[in-house]
């Protein structure tokens, strides 16, 4: 199972930070593919060696956690007695140091084949698109890129579980963009997510009870290939606007799915595996029949049409080893796959289940949480 630190040989520290200092961290890392507790271990390590120790501003801290390596944490409290500074003092100088000797790599030029798509599906219910979208969503957010989740699923669980409103089912919505129904432009719905370090950056396209009529309105429509076509026609204004756009699909395999997987296909002129699709999944044989489906509908469609569509990765959630054979042997199944790979193995972790229940951003209920160290993890893995 995949922890974001091996717990036998860190220790939690707890302290307190500065909102700038904390976000600079936190976005730096992930600029250049780095655990947090990776670059405060590097930053603690260069720090007792290094001659100049500026001083840093701690004023306004707020609390931040990470896990050391054992025994660091005790090395840099003896120093900091030395030096007459407080702890606090020593570890914001630590990561003050690492960001200097650490600088943010070359902006890449601007990309011509529009925004990145990253499609969250697999019609098994309950295995965690929702979850897994709008916490790697976050972390994207917090990474500086300007992201857009949209609610593709009728049911509106992510809209809800953000704390906003399903649009009413007469007013303009995706599904009526989609269809050529609506007046208005479609990112005048959009709405902010607030809260933590990714605020500014995330935005949601809420969903409409209408999605659900959306598979039989497509299917009888007379206008050619808008099955396959509806929703990047849709979504075509939003990408001058974002960086990434990021959909959590319903649990379905119909036409609704399709638009899903063509717009998540790699366009041309794009590097393979910029966009595509990620699936997360259950260790338990259910779920291995569900992507079997999935999979012959993701290669129907690829051959039909002609394009490639690029499998990113699986994310194999709720996992328990307690469960015995049926979970240890369904993960090794799922790992021996091996293209697509396995991003991250999540356990079922209870600052998930409490962030649904607050309507908040994981990200900015529990921000140090494993469960948003592990959202990390599967956005840098996902953007590369
Ligand atoms: N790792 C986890 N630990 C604890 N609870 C989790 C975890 N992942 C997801 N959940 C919870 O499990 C439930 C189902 O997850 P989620 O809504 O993300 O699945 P889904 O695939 O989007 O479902 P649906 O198919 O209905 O859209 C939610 O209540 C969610 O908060
Ligand atoms: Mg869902």
């Amino acid at each position: 199972m995949t922890t974001p630190y091996p717990p036998e040989d860190r220790e939690k520290v707890v302290t307190k930070l500065p909102t700038e200092l904390r976000r600079e961290l936190k976005v730096r890392a992930a600029e250049l593919g780095t655990d947090i507790q990776t670059a405060v271990a590097e930053g603690v390590e260069a720090w007792r060696e290094a001659k100049d120790r500026p001083v840093v501003d701690t004023a306004g801290g707020t609390s931040f956690a990470t896990y050391l390596p054992t025994g660091l944490y005790g090395k840099l409290k003896k120093d900091c007695t030395v030096q007459k500074i407080t702890y606090n003092q020593g570890l914001a100088q630590s990561i003050r140091l690492w960001l200097d000797t650490h600088p943010s790599p070359a902006p890449r030029p601007p990309r011509t084949t529009g925004a990145r798509r990253i499609v969250y599906g697999n019609q098994k219910g309950g295995v965690g698109k929702t979850s897994t979208s709008a916490g790697t969503s976050q972390a994207i957010g917090e990474m500086g890129h300007r992201t857009v989740l949209i609610d593709f699923d009728p049911q509106g669980h992510l809209t809800k579980q953000l704390g906003y409103q399903m649009l009413d089912i007469d007013a303009p919505s995706l599904a009526k963009h989609m269809l050529g129904e609506a007046k208005g432009e479609l990112r005048d719905l959009l709405v902010p997510i607030k809260g933590g370090d990714f605020e500014d950056r995330l935005w949601l396209l809420p969903a409409c009870k209408d999605a659900f009529l959306l598979d039989a309105k497509l299917a009888t429509s007379r206008t050619v290939r808008i099955k396959e076509t509806a929703l990047e026609k849709a979504l075509e204004p939003l990408e001058q606007d974002f960086d990434y756009i990021v959909i959590d699909c319903p649990p379905s395999l119909g036409y609704t799915m399709d638009t899903a997987l063509y717009y998540g296909r790699t366009r041309e002129g794009e590097e393979p595996n910029t966009s595509g699709v990620v699936i997360p999944v259950l260790a338990e044989d259910t779920s291995a029949d569900a992507y079997d489906m999935l999979y012959d509908q993701i290669q129907d469609l690829i051959e039909d049409m002609g394009i490639d569509i690029a499998l990113l990765g699986f994310v194999v959630n709720m996992y328990d080893s307690r469960k015995g054979y049926v979970a240890t042997s369904s993960l090794e199944e799922w790992q021996n796959i091996g293209d697509p790979p396995v991003l991250a193995v999540i356990p079922e972790l209870k600052e998930q289940r409490e962030a649904v229940r607050m309507k908040q951003p994981l990200l900015a209920y529990e921000p140090d949480c494993e469960q948003s160290m592990v959202m990390r993890t599967i956005a840098r893995k996902v953007i590369g």
